[in-house]
């Protein structure tokens, strides 16, 4: 075996991804075909992912560090060294091995050397095994990269003794032999590693080979007294720790240094690289070096017995380039910390081919040091000194298909800049992009030069008229491919036999210049890989007019979904955004017309042109039936569209994108669908409400439109004043209303203004700018809002390193925070840290301020306003309007209301914006209506950051929230709900705290099919979100068959009743046209055309059971039962609600307050009536203080109540008595007074997914085939299979057990908690909750387990935002999200939702809350009163103080300690 297939078979059994780095063509991969063998007997599958040549392989790496190990495979070649180099130390402290293969020369590899912590070098196949075994451990064990480099060696010359698979996985997953940096060995094992190891070449007895060494595995010991550095030290350590571990394994020694020869040298050789001496020679001994980083002076010192008078360095390093050689350096610097009298000579010297060294040539190096008394420099073995030549990348045979047709279009005019006919002149770089690009506008310049220098020889009258023609008729034609050529040599020949004057001779000297140039740069995957990753960008951003082609070669087959950053065809959604770009897509195998018409475009096309040329293949042996196969398959299938994309066109009026495949016309709906490109391929359609358009992903558009935007201004701008740009920053939307107003001002008062995002802006441009206003809020913990953070990078970086950048730029900064958000006194530099941080930095790159900081705090008494109206006075006085009067009303700023007054009922623009294929979203204001219909418009959250860097809008999907009232579906409905979740959405669904079920990620394009659906298995959106009548919940309670049933009839009534009458929904959703041409007009008997202030919630409870948290509702109905069981009516609360905004005094939560009782015909009258009061008394000039509960605050409850009452015509009667205990779901079975059977099951937090042993989904799918009965949903997120009739149970109970569905067993603290649904997809979040409270259960319920409490419930929840979705402010302990990882901790809620709870502490992180919760539980433990719950507890304890009404909600806030 070569050692090259014993490292990758390591490579491969260690590593979850795998990154090979292919050699040049035409070399086969090397590593590829041991990856094959090792996959075919082994039964692990890392990810595998091959990086070009030329590629990156550092970018691959980066992305792949999630993986608990990442392997990389490569042959050592400067191209790649010098790639990993730039980024390694990014990746110095990730779990990562680079397997670096040598042929017979280290100098490349070695450079690596200085940024990672470990290196380690084996020059045999089985060195090179237990090396890459080494490493792999090392690297995990520590999470840091180790270069392991091995010289690779012919199968058959070495072999290797492997370590069975089994044993591999064994050691290196074994959790105790983790290295941990001690010296934890056993002395059994070190006795049996030294008696083996003790020394390898037996020829001579050495120094230390019987030494009772410490840690065995080192044949040296560190004897003398040398101080190493603390850090290499521990390095060290760690590497002896698994390389004794590695020693267990493997049995064999594994040693930093190897000695052989004499034992008591007077001269020693240290090897770094591949040499077999057979010398035996007298007072001679060698040292091996397998370990080079850390490399420990001690060690080095240890190896050099006082014997020794000179030491020789010999490195493998023939074509290093400095001066000195890495280990000649840590030898000599070692060397140094020995006294004089003992300190050797130290002679430097660089190893050829160690195969031809001889005796002979051995002693001669030895004489010659011995007559030396000062350090040599030698050289041992032949070697090629100098540089090996530049070798001319091999050009495939398949990429001429391409370059021919440049070549037979463009003739003598084609200029390939960054052809590889040029390395041999300027070296390697010549086909970098980078120099390509130089070279271009190179040339570009000297053209222009050119034209200068004609045009002054023209205009100087010393040339005769016969050159004056000559030259005028170029200067008209310079640009014409034929003339511009034929006329330059005409030009050059008379200017050759003209008077030799300045002028003659500049435009001589520049002649070469005369013809027009087609200027291409050619971005392949064997030889410029870079320039389409890197390179292009700075392509693009130049606007040099070059023509850019990246050939794709990347067969459709083999599309590489493990690194999908490799998809080419992304480039050019990528350069269609950028604006003045041409751009095509071809592929020569699909169409040779279309290529040849995309290459002519491109070529006339001034600006940067970028074509994607498809050429699909594996290796040059592929025929070209392949190519075209492969071309077919990718062109059908969408994956790579034919277009052409010509921004000109835009000029004259004609569409600029043209579809050029036919098949992917039929197709390219499905197309963009599946990719969610949809938006980038078509031109954009300017929105009809573009005064709302300014959110984040309107973005992309906004920095193209910035520009004309500004002339437009310019041109309208009749006063002197400056223009001012106002660029915000706002995650919330505040610092962009404030900012909008500003804007708005600043017109008034006569203005040219430009409003933007922060991130719309670049540095470059910001440096063009006159007079900036910032305003920018502040998010996550002193940091600036996400639509702002390039800028502050790049301001940031500036700021670090020039001083007077911005010049130019005169500036003023608002700070919008909230000096109240991280209220501990060590957070108080959170407070407005973007505003001041920018204000700073802007001064100290050269910026003057025209007004003064402005900073804006929530806690004023006008909230944000407060600050805004200090500062901005100061910006009109600086910009010389403060005394223009304005008469004119500004304009409002739209709203909630105006949006709904002006929808005609819920209509809008829906209709056209689901049309508009231009983008994922729709309009904002739309954005507000589909709400109504049941529809939210979020973006993957998880990615938003890397779409908005590259340049693409966020990844809009849908979340689609179904009606269905009192939570009951049939199973015919389940099924439906599967398959929509499959077919249109994210493949999973859930189930709400409203009793209902959501989907996520459904995309524009999905969302009529999917409503179409739901309302074809008689269900609807109508009204599941919005200002109107929500989802009605009821309880679910499975053994009161009967009282469930009137009930939930009541539920549906009640919905039904407050259900929107417009025909919107169907008309938009149902293609269900207005009756007779729209002589119809739509009438909202309830809503009127405002619909409500706020969203209305109602909620029916069945005691004892509070399952629905019926306090936390607007309007809440308590079931009161007579004597017979019969429903008799309800009680009647009022003004419940959840939603409070963090650090707004003026919102908190409120639980309902009971006002009487009435019967179940009366209900829904007085839901009405409630809704009514409502609507009319609400606040709808402030959405966050318009729920009921605050209508009722202000109202007073007897006002509200008599209100209600006035509507109704009578009088409620007086409430019944009645009591709830718990709000926790009854899990398991129960059997109803109907003899039907009814199964509660657990859903962690309500998602219906298939996860690995919990294959809930595919479970609930196979009982929805058979079952008879209904589901019924929980507003704790849970599942009743209800209704199955006695003899379905063994069907039923065995698909539950077979699914694992019927588990119950899970703590008390589990089964009580309920997360909502936060990131990634709900815009609100800011911190995780769905995706984290199982996380922190595990390790609370670990303490409720070690005291006891496993199986006492304690309700816990957790939201991401303070709405409260999940209704935390009624459980006993909540957690509300504040930034990623950061929470508001809550205590003190009633067990059965009675009770609000109270902010305990306002910013907690996980270890925080454990410290917190650990004592607290134990005490609860030994400290309750029997029955006692937690809640209760933590009351009466003294943590917290009991909250008494909404309004009390901060008093008293803040734990024990603050209010004892
Ligand atoms: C998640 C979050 C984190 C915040 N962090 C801070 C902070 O660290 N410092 C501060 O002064 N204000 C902080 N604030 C307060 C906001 O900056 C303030 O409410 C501002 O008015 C919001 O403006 P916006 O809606 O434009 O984002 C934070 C607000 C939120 C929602
Ligand atoms: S509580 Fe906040 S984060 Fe959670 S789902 Fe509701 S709005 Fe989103």
């Amino acid at each position: 075996m070569s050692s090259l297939s014993a490292v990758a078979r390591i490579a491969y059994l260690a590593s979850e991804t795998l990154v090979d780095s292919l050699p040049p063509l035409p070399s086969n991969p090397e590593f590829a075909s041991p990856f094959t063998s090792v996959s075919q007997l082994s039964r692990r599958r890392p990810n595998l992912i091959s990086v070009p040549y030329g590629g990156d392989p550092a970018a691959t790496l980066l992305r792949a560090t999630g993986s608990a190990l990442t392997s990389f495979t490569t042959l050592s070649n400067s191209q790649t060294i010098a790639r990993l180099v730039l980024r390694l130390a990014e990746l110095a402290s990730s779990p990562l091995v680079l397997h670096i293969a040598v042929l017979n020369d280290l100098s490349d590899v070695l450079i690596l050397r200085t940024v990672v912590p470990y290196f380690l070098l084996s020059t045999t196949a089985q060195q090179a095994h237990d090396n890459a075994l080494l490493a792999s451990k090392l690297a995990r064990s520590q999470k840091t990269a180790v270069v392991h480099a091995f010289f690779s060696t012919k199968e058959g010359s070495d072999t290797a003794t492997e370590l069975s698979e089994e044993n591999v996985l064994n050691f290196l997953f074994d959790e105790k032999g983790l290295v941990n940096g001690s010296n934890d060995h056993t002395n059994g094992v070190n006795g049996h590693a030294n008696g083996v190891n003790g020394h390898s070449g037996g020829t001579n007895g050495h120094t230390n080979g019987v030494n009772g060494h410490t840690n065995g595995t080192n044949g040296i010991d560190s004897s003398e007294d040398v101080e190493d550095d603390g850090v290499a030290l521990q390095l060290f350590r760690a590497y002896e720790a698994a390389a004794l571990n590695t020693l267990k394994a493997v049995r064999r020694p594994i040693r930093p240094f190897t000695l052989t020869g004499s034992s008591e040298p007077t001269t020693i050789i240290f090897i770094l690289g591949k040499a077999s001496f057979e010398a035996s020679v007298e007072g001679l001994s060698f040292v091996d070096v397998s370990l080079l980083s850390p490399l420990l002076p001690s060690r080095i010192l240890g190896a050099i017995p006082s014997t020794v008078t000179s030491v020789i360095v010999l490195e493998q390093v023939q074509n290093w380039s400095l001066k000195w050689t890495p280990l000649y350096l840590e030898v000599v610097s070692a060397v140094q910390q020995r006294n004089h009298a003992t300190r050797p000579t130290v002679h430097s010297g660089v190893l050829g081919d160690s195969t031809q060294i001889t005796q002979v040539e051995l002693l001669k190096v030895l004489q010659k040091i011995s007559q030396s008394t000062s350090p040599l420099r030698l050289r041992l073995g032949s070697t090629n000194e100098g540089k090996v030549p530049f070798q001319v990348p091999h050009i495939p045979k398949h990429e001429l298909s391409y370059t021919k047709i440049l070549a037979h279009l463009f003739r003598e005019r084609l200029d390939i800049s960054n052809s590889p006919n040029l390395i041999p002149a300027q070296g390697e770089l010549a086909t970098s992009p980078e120099f390509a690009l130089g070279r271009v506008r190179g040339q570009i310049d000297e053209r222009t030069k050119l034209l200068t220098a004609v045009q002054d020889l023209l205009q100087s009258g010393n040339i005769n008229s016969e050159l004056h023609t000559l030259l005028s008729k170029w200067v008209l034609a310079k640009d014409d491919d034929i003339r511009s050529r034929s006329l330059g040599q005409q030009i050059t020949q008379k200017l050759e036999l003209a008077n030799p004057s300045v002028g003659v001779q500049r435009v001589l000297a520049l002649r070469s210049h005369f013809p027009s140039v087609s200027r291409w740069i050619i971005g392949s995957d064997a030889w410029s890989y870079d320039l389409g990753s890197s390179g292009l960008h700075h392509a693009i951003a130049s606007g040099l007019n070059v023509n850019i082609l990246i050939l794709d070669t990347l067969p459709y087959s083999q599309r590489n979904s493990a690194d999908p950053t490799r998809r080419k065809h992304d480039i050019g959604l990528y350069a269609m955004n950028h604006g003045d770009v041409y751009v095509a897509s071809v592929a020569i195998y699909s169409s040779y017309a279309q290529v040849l018409q995309a290459l002519i475009e491109a070529d006339k096309f001034n600006g940067p042109s970028v074509i994607l040329a498809y050429l699909p293949y594996e290796n040059e042996d592929v025929p070209a039936l392949g190519i075209l196969k492969e071309t077919k398959l990718a062109v059908d299938a969408g994956y790579w569209p034919l277009y052409r994309w010509d921004p000109s066109k835009e000029l004259s009026g004609e569409e600029p994108f043209t579809l050029d495949s036919d098949a992917v016309k039929n197709d390219l709906q499905a197309f963009l669908d599946r990719q969610n490109h949809l938006s980038q391929l078509v031109r954009s359609k300017p929105q009809l409400a573009t005064e709302l358009v300014s959110s984040l992903g309107e973005t992309v558009k906004e920095i193209r439109k910035k520009k004309a935007l500004h002339s437009y201004n310019d041109l309208l701008t009749n006063l002197d004043a400056p223009p001012l740009t106002i660029l915000y920053a706002s995650d919330g939307g505040n610092a962009e209303k404030v900012a909008k107003r500003l804007s708005n001002r600043a017109q008034a008062r006569g203005l040219s203004t430009t409003l933007s995002t922060m991130d719309t802006m670049s540095l470059e441009s910001l440096r063009q700018e006159e007079f900036v206003a910032f305003i920018t809020s502040t998010a996550g913990q002193g940091e600036p809002p996400q639509n702002g953070r390039q800028l502050f990078k790049a301001i940031n970086a500036a700021a670090a390193n020039e001083s007077d950048l911005l010049s130019n730029l005169r500036y003023a900064v608002l700070g919008m925070g909230d000096s109240h958000y991280w209220p501990r006194p060590e957070d108080t530099h959170y407070y407005n840290k973007p505003g001041k941080d920018l204000d700073a930095r802007l001064e100290k790159l050269g910026g003057t301020r025209f007004a003064a900081l402005g900073l804006s705090d929530d806690q004023d008494a006008d909230g944000y306003q407060t600050g805004y109206k200090v500062w901005e006075p100061q910006l009109w006085k600086a910009l010389g309007v403060d005394s223009i009067e304005v008469t004119e009303a500004e304009p409002e700023p739209i709203t909630n209301e105006h949006i709904k007054a002006a929808s005609n009922y819920l209509r809008g623009t829906i209709l056209e914006g689901l049309e508009d294929n231009s983008t994922g979203s729709l309009a904002p204001s739309d954005g507000q209506l589909t709400k109504f219909h049941g529809i939210y418009q979020q973006d993957d959250r998880d990615i938003r950051d890397e779409r908005l860097a590259q340049g693409v809008e966020p990844a809009f999907a849908f979340m689609i929230r179904v009606r269905m009232p009192g939570g009951v579906c049939t199973p015919e409905q389940w099924l439906t709900i599967n398959q929509i979740a499959d077919e249109h959405g994210s493949g999973t669904f859930k189930i709400t705290t409203r009793q209902t079920f959501q989907f996520h990620g459904v995309i524009k394009r999905h969302l009529k099919s999917a409503i179409q659906d739901i309302n074809r298995v008689l269900l609807d959106t109508l009204a599941a979100c919005g200002d109107v009548n929500r989802n009605v919940v009821c309880s679910s309670i499975p053994t009161m068959s009967k009282l469930h049933a009137q009930v939930y009839q009541f539920a549906v009534s009640v919905s039904q009743h407050l259900v929107p009458r417009t025909t919107a929904y169907h008309e938009i959703w149902l293609d269900k046209k207005l009756v007779a041409g729209e002589a119809l007009k739509d009438h909202e008997p309830l809503y009127g055309e405002f619909y409500l202030p706020r969203k209305f919630k109602v909620a029916i409870a069945v005691p004892p059971t509070n399952d629905v948290d019926v306090f936390a509702n607007d309007l809440g109905f308590i079931a009161i039962v007579d004597g017979n069981g019969e429903l008799a009516g309800f009680n009647v609360t009022v003004g419940g609600g959840m939603g409070v905004t963090h650090g707004d005094k003026k919102t908190y939560p409120r639980t309902g307050d009971i006002i009487g009782f009435c019967t179940p015909e009366q209900g829904k009258y007085i839901a009405e009536k409630v809704m009514l009061t409502q609507r009319d008394n609400g606040n709808r000039a402030d959405r966050k203080n318009a729920r009921v509960k605050y209508t009722i605050d202000r109202m007073g409850l007897d006002v509200f109540k008599s209100e209600v009452e006035k509507r109704l015509g009578y009088q409620l009667q007086p409430a019944k008595p009645s009591a709830f205990d718990r709000n926790v779901d009854d899990y398991g079975w129960s059997t109803g007074e109907d003899g039907r059977h009814h199964f509660t099951m657990f859903i962690e937090n309500g998602r219906i997914q298939d996860e690995s042993g919990k294959e809930f989904k595919s479970g609930l799918r196979e009982i929805a085939k058979i079952h008879k009965g209904a589901f019924r949903l929980t507003t704790n997120q849970h599942l009743l299979i209800s209704d199955i009739p006695t003899e379905d149970l063994p069907k039923i109970k065995n698909l539950l057990s077979k699914y694992k569905m019927d588990n119950l067993s899970h703590s008390g603290l589990r089964l009580s908690s309920s997360a909502c649904v936060a990131f990634p997809t709900c815009g609100l979040a800011m911190a995780e909750s769905e995706r984290y409270l199982p996380i922190l259960v595990d390790k609370v319920e670990k303490i409720c387990e070690e005291n006891g409490l496993r199986n006492d419930a304690i309700v816990m929840r957790m939201t991401g935002c303070p709405n409260g979705c999940a209704r935390p402010y009624v459980a006993e302990i909540a957690f509300i999200g504040k930034a990623p990882g950061v929470y508001l901790m809550l205590l003190g809620g009633g067990y059965y939702g009675q009770r609000l709870n109270k902010i305990y502490r306002e910013t907690v992180t996980e270890p925080e809350i454990l410290d917190i919760l650990k004592p607290m539980i134990e005490r609860y433990a030994l400290e309750r009163n029997d029955g006692e719950h937690f809640g209760d507890w933590t009351i009466r304890a003294g943590y917290i103080a009991a909250t008494t009404s909404g309004k009390e909600w901060y008093h008293r806030m803040g734990g024990e300690e603050q209010f004892a």
